[in-house]
């Protein structure tokens, strides 16, 4: 009996926790989701999204194999489910906080078949959550924070779910919470200068949030809840039809920015297999605290592509592998993407990677799952958003056949063995069930 003593006191001490992604509203709105999933097929959307990832793809010369055409259905699938998902918790007059961009697997708690929701980039580390916002009401956002908390987080407002265009910010390092783990956030059209306060707009549609988990073994995301202090009372609940209606007009506007701007202007304009020392960019869905490294690569079987990079002023960086679908496959299974804390660092400060299809047997893979080409976007966080902070990262690359990576790579280079990188995997997939889906 005195477990079950201990484990209550654990519990009140805040030490054991549900999960903070596991809540009623997340319940009713993908269960609103996998509604209207099921009722509407929209076909002449999926078609329109495909052709202007393939006209992308082929205006660079990147070959539609049937790896790549089956990637891009898998893409076109998720964008259709992520629109539903912005649709049905679309209306600021009865804001949620909605857990989004998520990759396909059974909530289990819920005994839902939840449908994977990815798109332009998710990043495997980031739980993305998002409130509807209006300026017409005032809100107050309920925080409260595990242990140390995560490695990155900020509070976005944004002008639009789909471009993701920033208006105002909190940054991680401006929230200010109290010593017991608990903060408030202020979301109104007011200009105060308080604490935890952002100011909303008529441009404002969505708090978009991001939590950056580093350390994937210890790192739990807040609690978060949102009510309305103040404003004018409900609108009607939306009908299906209207969540319909706004789905579609979500999935045409995401086709452009993602198929066209993300796809097309940031990443494939820029050379093939050569990631450049990173930029910080306020268009286009990119944090402002957020310095970004876009590239396409291409691979013959037995060649490699080394990155070695520096972390900068940043507090917190990422090195994922995408598909040209411009999302992960498989983030919790596979080894597609590490961040600072889960690399081996070299000893003058600088981080070395290997991308290949085949295990090279270094800690640093990053692993193509199975593909000859994708895209990647290394983002670098916790910059200050104004001047050059992203100066003085420093990103090199290389093309490497797979029989000569020993003479490339640093003699410190961390290797794994074949039963070291099965534990490591399974280490990787126990920390990533545990942080989504229990
Ligand atoms: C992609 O989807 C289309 C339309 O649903 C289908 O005809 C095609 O066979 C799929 N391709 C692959 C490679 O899965
Ligand atoms: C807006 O937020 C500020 C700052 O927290 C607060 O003082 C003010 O009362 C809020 N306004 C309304 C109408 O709730
Ligand atoms: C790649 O390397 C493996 C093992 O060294 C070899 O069996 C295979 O033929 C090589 N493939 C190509 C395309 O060179
Ligand atoms: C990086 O941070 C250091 C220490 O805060 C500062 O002196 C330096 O100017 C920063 N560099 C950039 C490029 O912002
Ligand atoms: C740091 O170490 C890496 C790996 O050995 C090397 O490629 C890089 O040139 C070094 N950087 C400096 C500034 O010495
Ligand atoms: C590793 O390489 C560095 C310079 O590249 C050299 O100074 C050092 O002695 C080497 N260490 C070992 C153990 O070979």
């Amino acid at each position: 009996m005195l477990w079950i003593r201990e484990l209550l006191a654990l519990c009140i001490a805040g030490i054991v926790t549900a999960n903070p992604l596991a809540t009623q509203d997340q319940r009713k709105l993908d269960q609103r989701a996998l509604t209207v999933y099921h009722t509407e097929n929209f076909y002449n959307e999926r078609i329109a999204a495909r052709a202007q990832w393939e006209k992308t793809l082929k205006r660079f010369h990147v070959p539609i194999t049937e790896q790549v055409s089956s990637d891009l259905n898998t893409t076109v699938n998720e964008l259709v489910f992520s629109s539903i998902q912005k649709a049905v918790n679309g209306d600021p007059s009865d804001p949620h906080v909605y857990w989004v961009d998520t990759a396909a697997r059974t909530h289990n708690w819920f005994g839902l078949k939840v449908k994977g929701g990815r798109y332009s980039y998710d990043n495997p580390d980031c739980i993305y959550r998002v409130i509807p916002i209006s300026d017409k009401y005032s809100y107050r956002i309920h925080g409260r924070r595990y242990g140390k908390g995560v490695a990155d987080v900020s509070f976005s407002l944004i002008s639009n779910p789909n471009s993701q265009q920033t208006v105002h910010a909190l940054y991680g390092k401006d929230l200010h919470v109290d010593n017991d783990g608990f903060y408030t956030i202020t979301i109104n059209a007011s200009d105060t200068k308080s604490r935890n306060h952002i100011q909303s707009s008529w441009q404002v549609k969505q708090a978009f949030i991001r939590h950056n988990l580093g350390d994937w073994s210890s790192e739990i995301p807040d609690d978060l809840e949102v009510e309305i202090v103040d404003g004018p009372g409900h609108s009607k609940p939306y009908t299906n039809k209207e969540i319909i209606a706004s789905a579609k007009k979500n999935l045409g506007e995401s086709t452009f920015f993602y198929g066209f701007g993300a796809l097309d202007l940031k990443t494939y304009s820029e050379p093939l297999n050569h990631p450049k020392p990173p930029q910080q960019s306020q268009f286009l869905g990119t944090l402002t605290s957020q310095a970004q490294s876009f590239a396409p690569f291409q691979l013959k079987d037995n060649q490699t592509l080394v990155v070695t990079l520096t972390k900068g002023n940043a507090s917190y960086f990422v090195f994922p592998i995408y598909t040209e679908g411009m999302i992960t496959t498989d983030p919790g299974r596979r080894q597609v993407s590490l961040n600072n804390a889960q690399s081996f660092q070299n000893h003058n400060g600088s981080f070395t990677y290997v991308i290949s299809k085949r295990d090279p047997g270094i800690y640093n893979w990053l692993d193509t799952a199975g593909r000859n080409s994708g895209t990647t976007m290394i983002r670098w966080q916790g910059l200050a958003t104004s001047g050059d902070a992203a100066k003085g990262i420093e990103v090199y690359s290389q093309v490497v056949p797979f029989d000569r990576l020993s003479s490339v790579l640093p003699n410190e280079t961390k290797k794994v063995s074949s039963a070291q990188r099965k534990q490591l995997l399974e280490e990787r997939a126990a920390n990533y069930d545990r942080i989504h889906y229990q």
